[in-house]
């Protein structure tokens, strides 16, 4: 069903302060839409429309623009599409694998070279003693060229010589690994962004007389790598080389951001976990195997408490490390949802910590669309908790000049 609403105004209290709150459709049917380049999946990502309507209003080329909680880099992309640098971090490493490589990407003659030399070279190093049992997902003869692929990133990344090339398709590898779709590595499964369990898998294999076939991998990382470059021109390329060796990637938690300095950053376009909303480590379980991260490890350390009152204190301590880093005047958009079935307006109840820890909460934009977020690949919904809205809440670091105040959004 759609919902489509006119626009209205409702006003929220915050520190002695009235806010609006504004609910709108932000970005018609006509603004919708990405570049290729964005379409890597990620559970909970953005639409790149959301980073580039802020990005435009609120920052210029050459400012610094910054996701603390970057999943697979929307608001990054987004802005160096637009020449600005992009800066990024995510406790889960996995965020850079995903990210990086789309800021420089290769041409198309090194990755068919370099497909050709993975056909002709590659060897399957056979299982390691603590391989989870992935023959549910793949047939023996797709598993075996995963562990070559694989070994052969973990080795590079260790002695540090992977070049563009390798890191781009060690992106591409990632993305394919298990899908809904014949373009994926594995036997049939859910959407890319949410892996499940190898008891869930066996399962529907059982169930819906699954088998995996042999699958051929590199031509499948071929057609993806195309897929991605389809959206790429010359002067494309040249804009994002530009801004991609000023970029930067960091694997703090959020509310640290100790290696970025002081008074740097322009505008922030992020969104945190809703609550426990995701499970972004037992989602992203097969992506870590094949990277080599320990996602429960990863998962233990990410900010996805199940009660309100722990998630807002979390948060506090964000919006000061982003007091920090802003410059004065610089913007922060934070996305939140409404979750619990509408129980908790998470922008009603982060107002107040930010206002708490310096910012000065501006308005809130609600945007209305209809609701697409349904996965129906197994005739599931898949966001049964999460959220048809985007709240985007509008913070500000006071001072700076006078020229970006008012509403840059209208
Ligand atoms: C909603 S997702 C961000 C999605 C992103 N906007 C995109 O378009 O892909 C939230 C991200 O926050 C990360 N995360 C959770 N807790 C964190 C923390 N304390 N510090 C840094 N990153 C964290 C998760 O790993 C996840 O990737």
């Amino acid at each position: 069903m759609k919902t489509r609403a006119e626009t209205k105004v409702d006003w929220l209290e915050v520190a002695g302060r009235r806010i609006p709150r504004v609910w709108r459709e932000l970005w018609p049917a006509r603004q919708r839409g990405g570049h290729s380049l964005h379409e890597i999946s990620y559970r909970a990502c953005f639409k790149a429309e959301l980073p580039r309507f802020f990005l435009r209003r609120m920052s210029r080329p050459g400012d610094l623009v910054l996701d603390p909680f970057m999943g697979r880099g929307t608001t990054l992309i987004e802005a160096a599409l637009l020449g600005r640098v992009p800066c990024g971090n995510d406790l889960n490493p996995l965020a850079r694998i995903l990210c990086e490589p789309r800021l420089d990407p290769p041409e198309e003659s090194e990755v068919e070279e370099r497909l050709s030399l993975y056909r002709r070279d590659l060897v399957d190093p056979g299982p390691d003693a603590d391989e989870p049992d992935l023959e549910v997902f793949y047939h023996p003869v797709t598993l075996g060229l995963l562990r070559a692929l694989r070994s052969r990133f973990l080795e590079g990344e260790k002695s540090g010589s992977l070049d563009r090339t390798d890191r781009w398709l060690r992106m591409i590898a990632t993305n394919r690994l298990s899908g809904h779709s014949p373009g994926f590595f594995s036997v049939r499964t859910m959407p890319p962004n949410q892996a499940v369990s190898i008891e869930t898998q066996r399962k529907l294999n059982e169930r819906r007389g699954l088998r995996p076939e042999p699958k051929d991998v590199l031509d499948l990382m071929a057609r993806k790598s195309r897929s991605l470059r389809r959206g790429l021109d010359a002067e494309v390329l040249e804009g994002l080389r530009r801004v991609a060796a000023r970029a930067r990637f960091l694997t703090e938690d959020a509310a640290a951001l100790e290696s970025l300095p002081d008074a740097s950053v322009r505008l922030v376009v992020t969104s945190p976990p809703f609550l426990d909303v995701v499970d972004y480590a037992k989602d992203n379980w097969l992506r870590c195997w094949f990277n080599g991260f320990d996602a429960e490890a990863i998962g233990r350390r990410l900010s996805t408490p199940s009660r309100l009152g722990e998630w807002i204190g979390k948060m506090m301590e964000v919006f000061r490390a982003l007091v920090r880093v802003l410059l004065p005047g610089g913007w922060v958009v934070f996305e939140v949802g409404e979750v619990r079935g509408g129980k908790i307006r998470l922008e009603e109840s982060i107002l107040p910590a930010a206002a708490a820890a310096g910012l000065e909460p501006v308005s809130v934009l609600v945007n209305l669309q209809e609701f697409t977020k349904t996965s129906n690949c197994w005739g599931v919904e898949n966001n049964r908790k999460g959220t048809n809205t985007n709240r985007l809440v509008l913070l500000r670091k006071p001072g700076g000049l006078g020229s970006r105040e008012g509403r840059p959004w209208g």
